[in-house]
């Protein structure tokens, strides 16, 4: 059996990844080492086999027992470990959830359902490391994949919705407090049906404004929105809103850059990104087509049909998050022309979106 070496486990994203994974039955075809950055020879989790205690992930010669290497743990991580574990001779494989590979000339950016055939590609040619990608492109391609796969798509704008955990588990706290500093500042109003909605609105900004805690997401989320998610570019991008073409165009394995761009907006979900999509495509399809095409994406596409009742029940957090299913509607023309099409996506953002590709790429590489 392969050894396969798990770091960052005990994250978020990792325990999203060990649940996944115990579920499918991974373990049953591996031979886990479980490592630590903190807690070297204390006792592993239960799914361990011959060797039981934590290992340190900063010891080299330890991970380089590995057949294959699993890290959650994080771009920092990556960036100290990696160069000095290929360095060391190690030509075993590298699975990560962290950006920093991600866009190497010596990486897969992996989501099987959609780019499976660069991924056998890569393993014939004997590219080692397999990297997650951004979870929101994950999420647009499980979505609307079918589309690229048709190469029916010309350009995509992607205006996003993010939710808190793309921040950190740190994040999803702030803003379950934020809800709750604002939500205690005018509970005895809410209680009286009689006091002045526009009183409690007041009394609601003056707390969003002064006491919504701010430390992790920089501004207060909490009965609001933020218009940037992560690190300014010159040209007037964040980094976030980057990825879209450059990741997108990479997990495709296009000759040809699709044009993908639009702006990231952090909203107070808990899990669910989402995007609201223009797609302009090749040619003017009926409806009907596109939505055959949309479906057989991949088998976790849920179509929500252009319907207020489903859409409202169906194509929101509340119905999509903890589990695998992509849902996709609000799919109908636009005014623009015949060849404009609108689409709103949405996807558990720790699944599809961080954990999932991760396992089913080792799954792909014990086969
Ligand atoms: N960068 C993403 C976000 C999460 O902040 O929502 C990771 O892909």
């Amino acid at each position: 059996m392969k050894v396969v070496g798990l770091v960052g486990w005990r994250g978020m994203v990792g325990s999203v990844l060990m649940q996944r994974m115990q579920e499918e039955g991974d373990f049953e075809h591996i031979e886990p080492v479980f490592f630590t950055t903190s807690n070297k020879g204390g006792k592993a989790p239960a799914m361990a086999k011959k060797e039981t205690t934590l290992q340190d992930a900063n010891d080299i010669d330890a991970l380089k027992k590995c057949d294959i290497i699993i890290t959650c743990q994080g771009g920092d991580y990556t960036t100290e470990i990696f160069p000095k574990l290929r360095a060391a001779g190690w030509d075993g494989y590298w699975i990560d959830a962290a950006s920093t590979l991600r866009m190497k000339d010596d990486a897969v950016i992996i989501l099987d359902p959609v780019n499976q055939n660069v991924i056998t590609d890569a393993l014939e040619r004997g590219v080692k490391n397999y990297i997650g990608g951004n979870c929101t492109n994950s999420i647009l391609l499980m979505g609307v994949g079918g589309l690229f796969r048709e190469g029916l798509v010309e350009w995509v704008s992607s205006m996003t919705y993010q939710a808190a955990s793309g921040g950190g588990a740190n994040h999803m706290r702030e803003l379950l407090s934020g809800m709750g500093v604002v939500h205690g500042a005018v509970a005895d109003e809410l209680a009286t049906p009689a006091s002045a909605i526009l009183d409690i609105d007041r009394k609601v900004a003056e707390t969003i404004r002064k006491e919504v805690p701010t430390e992790f997401f920089g501004a207060p989320l909490a009965g609001g929105l933020i218009p940037w998610i992560d690190a300014q570019l010159e040209n007037g991008q964040s980094k976030e809103e980057w990825k879209g073409q450059a990741e997108v165009n990479k997990i495709l394995g296009n000759a040809k850059t699709i044009p993908v761009d639009g702006l990231c907006v952090r909203i107070g979900a808990m899990r669910c990104h989402s995007l609201a999509l223009t797609i302009k495509l090749k040619r003017d399809l009926p409806l009907a087509e596109i939505e055959s095409i949309i479906r057989s994406g991949n088998q976790w596409v849920k179509w929500v049909p252009n319907e207020r009742a489903v859409t409202v029940k169906e194509l929101t957090p509340a119905a999509i998050t903890g589990g695998l299913e992509i849902g996709v509607g609000r799919v109908r023309k636009l005014n623009q022309g015949p060849e404009y099409i609108s689409a709103f996506v949405i996807g558990d953002q720790l699944l599809w979106g961080a954990a999932e590709p991760l396992r089913r790429m080792l799954r792909i590489v014990l086969d």
